[in-house]
């Protein structure tokens, strides 16, 4: 195991990603606990306690501490990162870690404390720091900030959706909503159960989103077939499922990240704007990985739109630069007095 005095976390809704200057993604995990009641000790974290999901005894409790990107369960979520923090730091030597935690641009003053305060118990150096998701997600994408040019990065995540135009380290205009991959789930499962009377779960939803989801029709549709359970009879049944037929639930959910991203621009002061246009948005965040999406978004807001390299790895990796220059993100990071500007309108 690498051993580090400086982590950056993107502590989201589905996962917790920590990166560590020079040496990029060293924890990327879900944001999973599972712990003995009794005791209410950590069993275990991450895809050892996700695997437990369903399999596990009733004594043994699953938790999923974060909820539309932020704290639902504050003790469960400091276990989870002292249990990543403790093993990626040396405690032997009893100097703590500076940590940056990635956070919704929108958090609450009483959800930031919750986050820093976890950290902090956690093991983190006093203060714990607090970044902007979308700030966070546009420098890991390695978008240019040092200038005085206007940048769009949207992040598409399990829980949240946002999107910030970013000038010279700084959030300009931000604007998010309480829906992503979740919601898409939950929308496919719907359809399912309506047209072919089939009942999935959670994770045989995801599976077949990853699979054949698209958020435009494809002229060659996939399919694949899916197991579940009859709605009338209970018992267990197949059915062979497309792309395309998958559309119109998956869009359903895609509105309203169309919405973000216009209310975003119509925010926008003029000049920052043209630079979007030239240069086009940047999507990070597990829901950048959709079929299509950069040609459907682009087709809805008529913006050039570009997948970020490594689009699940940004906010985390963007976390960690942000802790090597903290000269220069200082000024822009997330604090009590100084609350972002915009909206969680959706
Ligand atoms: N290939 C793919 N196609 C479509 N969706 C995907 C794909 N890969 C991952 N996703 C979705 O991305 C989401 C997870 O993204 P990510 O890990 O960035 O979220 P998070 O940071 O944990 O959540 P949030 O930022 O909302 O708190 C899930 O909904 C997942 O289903
Ligand atoms: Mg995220």
């Amino acid at each position: 195991m690498f051993f580090s005095k400086r982590v950056g976390i993107d502590l989201g809704t589905a996962h917790i990603r920590i990166a560590v200057p020079n040496r990029g993604i060293v924890v990327n995990e879900p944001s999973v606990v599972a712990l003995d009641p009794r005791e209410s000790a950590v069993l275990a974290a991450g895809s050892d306690a996700a695997r437990m999901i369903g399999r596990a005894p009733e004594t043994i409790k699953i938790v999923r501490p974060m909820r539309e990107g932020v704290i639902d369960d504050y003790l469960i979520v400091e276990a989870l990162l002292r249990y990543y923090i403790s093993q990626i730091t040396r405690r032997v030597n009893l100097v703590r870690p500076e940590v940056m935690v990635a956070t919704p641009a929108g958090v609450t003053n009483v959800e930031q404390r919750a986050v820093r305060d976890a950290a902090e118990q956690a093991g983190a150096r006093r203060p714990a720091h607090l970044i902007a998701n979308p700030l966070a997600a546009a420098i890991g994408a390695g978008l240019p900030m040092g200038d005085a040019q206007g940048s769009l990065v949207v992040d598409l995540g399990a829980g949240r959706s946002e999107a910030a135009i970013l000038s010279m380290y700084g959030v300009v205009v931000w604007e998010s909503a309480r829906i992503g991959g979740d919601v898409i789930r939950t929308a496919i499962i719907d359809y399912v159960r309506r047209r072919h009377n089939l009942l999935i779960g959670d994770r045989t939803a995801d599976d077949l989103k990853v699979a054949i989801g698209t958020a435009e029709p494809l002229e060659r549709s996939l399919r694949t077939q899916v197991r579940g359970r009859d709605a009338a009879t209970g018992m267990p049944r197949t059915v062979a499922l497309t792309s395309n037929e998958l559309v119109p639930s998956v869009q359903s959910v895609l509105e309203t990240v169309v919405e973000v991203i216009r209310t975003t621009l119509e925010r926008t002061p003029p000049e920052l704007t043209a630079d979007v246009i030239d240069r086009g948005m940047v999507l990070t965040g597990g829901g950048a990985l959709l079929r299509e999406l950069d040609k459907y978004l682009s087709a809805q807001t008529g913006i050039p739109v570009h997948i970020a390299a490594e689009p699940r790895d940004a906010v985390a990796l963007g976390a960690a630069f942000a802790l090597e220059n903290l000269d220069l993100l200082r000024p822009n990071l997330i604090t009590p007095e100084g609350a972002l500007t915009g909206g969680d309108r959706f």
